[in-house]
């Protein structure tokens, strides 16, 4: 079998060169990491789920005219995607407080906002993705103004989306991560919804209960990650309900 060449590997995911040019294998592992990767667990299966939950997110995007990197789904943790000029922002989009809005301002977690909230952060592992202002990412030359419109509109069509999408079944969007890349035409350029979308970076609540359906079950020890994520996953119909754990990943070529 032809060895890959990897491109990059990170704390969820590692990139490989794809069959075209232009395109990347995204394949998920079942390592959850949290605080800036201070803890470490392998959650056997997680990978498996958040390739299935991504595909189906980002199809759904797709059908709403939401341009985003997906391209098709190659196996149970591959899937291939366009490859694109990552912005070096984590965009964060906040329905509800919690996590460090809650902590940084003092709102109890849990307490709807005003109106949807959009944050940046600066991506960068070593300085614990800093929260940034536009001023920050203007003057460091990130993203320009047009870039910034174009973000801010994808960011509010994701939440409206997964906002949607997820009260369908029962699920709170409290909130949640996006990043976003360019992909160039000539001269030209225009952003697309890049990464993940899934549990891993957004957090999800039972309407009814509460109960954390995300990654915070990992993060505060509140139970069996793989259990939530199998129940979002079981909710939104993307995986059979008595379908067998894959842990054995198939390689493309
Ligand atoms: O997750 P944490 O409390 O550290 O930070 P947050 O700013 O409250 O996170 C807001 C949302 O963005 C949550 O859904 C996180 O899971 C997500 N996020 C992420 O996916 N990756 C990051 N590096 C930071 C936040």
């Amino acid at each position: 079998m032809a060895r890959r060449k990897k491109i990059y590997e990170g704390k969820a995911k590692i990139l490989y060169e794809g069959p075209e040019p232009g395109t990347i294998v995204q394949y998920f592992k079942d390592d959850a990491t949290a605080f800036n990767a201070e803890k470490k667990a392998v959650i056997e299966g997680k990978g498996v789920l958040n390739n299935r939950l991504s595909e189906f997110f980002m199809t759904g995007l797709a059908q709403i005219g939401v341009p985003n990197h997906f391209i098709k789904r190659l196996n149970m943790r591959e899937q291939l995607v366009r490859s694109v000029e990552i912005v070096p922002l984590e965009i964060i989009v906040r329905n509800y407080a919690a996590g460090t809005m809650s902590k940084r301002l003092g709102i109890e977690e849990g307490t709807q906002l005003p109106r949807p909230i959009v944050e940046y952060c600066y991506k960068d592992d070593a300085l614990g993705d800093p929260l940034v202002t536009e001023e920050h990412i203007a003057a460091f030359g990130w993203a320009s103004q047009q870039d910034m419109d174009d973000i801010l509109s994808l960011a509010l069509r994701v939440n409206d989306f997964l906002s949607g999408v997820m009260m369908a079944v029962g699920i709170r969007l409290v909130d949640f991560k996006i990043e976003v890349g360019r992909v160039f035409d000539g001269d030209f350029h225009r952003l697309i919804v890049a990464d993940e979308i899934s549990p891993d970076s957004c957090r999800l609540w039972d309407i009814d209960t509460g109960q954390k359906l995300d990654k915070d079950v990992f993060r505060r020890d509140l139970g069996d990650l793989k259990d939530a994520y199998t129940e979002v996953a079981r909710r939104l119909g993307v995986m059979p309900k008595n379908a067998p754990p894959v842990t054995k990943p198939t390689l493309i070529n």
